[in-house]
């Protein structure tokens, strides 16, 4: 009809409004394209585009036969050098990837293509989808590839080093050919690369040595990996931002970061947030960055366990950073003096101004000096003194305390009462108390071989979620991602149980045993909006949600927008059959 054809030229207009010379952009319309007839418009744009750069796909969801058919028509556009393909297989098969990839990639190679951008990030395509553009990498056509966007894709070890291979090759072809492979921008947070992972790649960047940016948070990665990683950018001599927030550095990682910083002299950004750098390792990065580091403008050593002293050799080493922006040194150690400490410094040097918040302050393990020299002690006092009934009640006070570095495990030592109080009764403070570790903690607590306990869980978390507070808002994301894809990866969890019992607690369907609704918040639906968008639940189980989402239903009058929000996602996202 008139009316749709005027919607459809309007949305075109507006797609290719503030858009890139040579760039056909489809970003965010969340396009279904299964087959070649559902992707014959974009097919036919991309015919018509003569001296086509570059194609935004993210934000559709495209098959194999809709992939195979714009690959055909990128054949022919060999100027073309970007591809913003992320998010763009939302709700397919990890089996449909690799072989769409697969078919663009050989378009591009055929096409003579000179890429630039390659970015896949989204696609939760896990280690398969790597090899299906291993070929792509390996080829001419990455010869001149400058950024490569791998974030949140599931890759894993497996997949860490597939691709890690491929950049190897591919800097050896090119280099062959007097073009070395010279990335600047490498991006894979989130995705599980662990050591192995990150050992691999880093070989890789040792070799380009051209790198100026590197965002991998959130690996799983421990020291020997990070001291992979830090002899890797020993040889990036252009680095400007790392960014490996959310890994495990320890004391031995974070020496080694530090020893690496020396060598770094246009660093701008360092992201070491959330990494377990301890007290001896902010020492050592500080004394990196006072001997150094003139264009220093971010210095991320948050939640790192990190004691007053270290903190204020932090603040004497930024102290003549002209350039300084931020330094966030929350969720430390410093206790209430060792704050003020920091602040006064700060204040001194008038850079207060770029302190962050210290709000999250685990507070000062001086306070807890005699316990942990005991705690150190304990092993020997333990063996001479079995038995010893005096001295017992020394331990069960260990719990209560806060949390004090211990000095030989990686994570903080577990405060079984602050979670139980959380799941008990739920508060958003309760939760961000937690600390950096809440995830971990809040996951060892449920039993998910239980789908009622899970599911209970999961209500309660989602029940603090807060849209418009982002500290919340990840916290909880993060803390159910950490127990939902432990559960669905637990063989004896029983999703499809999971799925009744959540819906019979929304209030949504009765059941026979005596389980009592909740009351639906919207953040209940926000959460769970975000989980079935997660690849660690089982799209068979969309549609039965959906069907109970759709009917009018008292338990969700109050939900609203979160109900609607909900249900579009679900519509999305279910599986096309
Ligand atoms: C520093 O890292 C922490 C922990 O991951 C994060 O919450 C915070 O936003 C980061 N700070 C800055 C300034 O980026
Ligand atoms: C028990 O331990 C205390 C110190 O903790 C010590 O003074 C006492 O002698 C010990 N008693 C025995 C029977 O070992």
């Amino acid at each position: 009809s008139m009316a749709t054809d005027i919607v459809a030229e309007l949305a075109d207009s507006l797609a290719k409004t503030g858009v890139e010379d040579g760039e056909l952009s489809y970003k965010g319309q969340g396009r279904k394209l299964d087959d070649a007839q559902s992707a014959g418009e974009i097919v036919k744009d991309i015919e018509e585009f003569e001296g086509l750069q570059a194609l935004r796909m993210e934000g559709n969801t495209v098959g194999v036969e809709a992939a195979q058919a714009i690959a055909k028509a990128l054949e022919t556009k060999s100027d073309f050098k970007r591809c913003y393909w992320s998010d763009m297989f939302t709700g397919r098969l990890r089996s449909e990837i690799p072989p769409a990839l697969n078919s663009l990639g050989d378009a591009l190679m055929l096409a003579g293509a000179r890429l630039t951008v390659l970015d896949l990030s989204d696609n939760a395509f896990g280690p398969d989808g790597v090899k299906g553009i291993e070929k792509l990498l390996k080829s001419t056509a990455c010869f001149t590839l400058q950024e490569l966007r791998l974030n949140n894709c599931g890759m894993g070890i497996g997949g860490g080093k597939i691709l890690a291979a491929s950049l190897i090759q591919c800097h050896k072809l090119s280099s062959e050919k007097n073009e070395p492979l010279s990335l600047k921008v490498f991006v894979a947070g989130r995705n599980r690369l662990e050591n192995d992972g990150a050992t691999a790649l880093a070989q890789a960047f040792q070799l380009m040595g051209s790198l100026e940016e590197v965002h991998m948070p959130q690996n799983g990665i421990n020291h020997p990996g990070v001291t992979a990683l830090a002899t890797a950018m020993q040889h990036n001599p252009g680095l400007r931002i790392l960014n490996l927030n959310d890994n495990t550095f320890t004391e031995k990682g974070a020496v080694a970061m530090a020893q690496a910083l020396k060598h770094l002299h246009s660093i701008q950004v360092i992201n070491f947030g959330d990494c377990l750098v301890r007290p001896e390792g902010a020492k050592a990065i500080a004394e990196s960055v006072s001997e150094g580091l003139p264009v220093l403008k971010e210095l991320n050593l948050s939640y790192g366990e990190i004691t007053a002293d270290a903190a204020l050799a932090v603040v004497e080493a930024v102290k003549n950073k002209d350039q300084l922006e931020k330094l966030d040194l929350n969720g430390n150690y410093l206790g209430e003096d060792g704050c003020k400490a920091v602040k006064d410094t700060m204040e001194g040097v008038n850079m207060i101004s770029l302190l962050g918040s210290l709000s999250d302050d685990e507070g000062d393990p001086e306070d807890d000096e005699d316990e942990d020299e005991e705690d150190n002690d304990e092993d020997d006092q333990q063996q001479q003194q079995q038995g010893n009934i005096s001295h017992w009640p020394k331990f069960p006070t260990f719990f209560s305390l806060p949390p004090h570095p211990k000095p030989s495990t990686p994570v903080s030592a577990p405060r079984p009462p602050d979670v139980s109080s959380f799941l008990s009764f739920p508060s958003p403070d309760k939760l961000l108390k937690l600390g950096a570790k809440r995830a971990l903690l809040v996951q060892q607590q449920v039993d998910v071989t239980d789908a009622r306990k899970t599911a209970e869980a999961f209500l309660k978390i989602a029940s603090v979620y807060k849209e418009e507070n982002n500290d919340v808002k990840n916290a909880v994301l993060d803390t159910i991602d950490a127990i939902l894809s432990k559960a669905f990866s637990t063989p004896s969890f029983q999703g499809y149980s999971f799925v009744s019992v959540l819906l019979v607690l929304l209030g949504l369907i009765k059941s026979e045993d005596k389980i009592k609704p909740v009351v639906v918040v919207p953040g209940h639906l926000q959460a769970l909006e975000h989980v079935v968008r997660q690849d660690y639940f089982p799209k068979e189980n969309v549609a039965v949600l959906e069907a109970f989402m759709s009917r009018s239903n008292k338990s969700l009058e109050s939900c609203g927008n979160a109900r609607n929000g909900l249900q579009s996602t679900l519509q999305r996202v279910r599986p096309q059959s």
